[in-house]
């Protein structure tokens, strides 16, 4: 795999960061979305950067003992190398630090590439959200931080 070093997302890394969020979803962020994030205080923005390339972004909502993952996208040049499990990686490890127990995710059901790298991560998925999605169901899925 590339290396590239994880780091708190900041005002200067949107420009790449919407160019991946656009080529990734049908319905993507914009620069204000994501300067909302970034004035937000449960709301954790990380980019991986290999030097100025920013090859992809998590963000991680913190309520009580619980995390959401809301957001993950790797740049297309950059998949299917290790690098979106590198990020899920970090942000459990966040988690643990934080003291958060539980982590949440929502995907939509025909997203079959980020559910296998969910399962591979060791979430499990937990039940369907109908309608969650303009086009889609969600599957919401879990993992106990901490454990393998
Ligand atoms: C989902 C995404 C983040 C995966 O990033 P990535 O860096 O390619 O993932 P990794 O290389 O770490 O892959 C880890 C595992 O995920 C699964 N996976 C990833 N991409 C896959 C694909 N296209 N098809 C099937 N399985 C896939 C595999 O199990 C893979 O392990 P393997 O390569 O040993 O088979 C990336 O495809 C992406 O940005 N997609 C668009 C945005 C998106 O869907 N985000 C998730 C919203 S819920």
């Amino acid at each position: 795999m590339r290396p590239a070093v994880i780091e708190p997302l900041t005002q200067s890394d949107l420009a790449q960061v919407v160019e991946i969020e656009t080529e990734s979803f049908p319905e993507p962020w914009g620069e204000d979305k994501f300067l909302q994030e970034l004035k937000l205080k449960f709301s954790y923005f990380f980019t991986a950067k290999s030097g100025a390339e920013i090859a992809g972004y998590i963000g991680l909502w913190h309520a009580a003992d619980e995390g959401n993952i809301i957001n993950i996208a790797v740049k297309k040049s950059w998949r299917r190398q290790g690098l979106g499990k590198q990020l899920i990686d970090f942000i459990l490890e966040f988690s643990r630090a934080k003291g958060i127990k539980d982590v949440y995710l929502e995907v939509r059901s025909k997203n079959l590439s980020a559910q296998g790298l969910y399962k591979k991560c060791g979430f499990e998925a937990c039940y369907e959200r109908q309608g969650y999605y303009v086009d889609d169901s969600a599957i919401v899925m879990h993992k106990k931080v901490g454990q393998p």
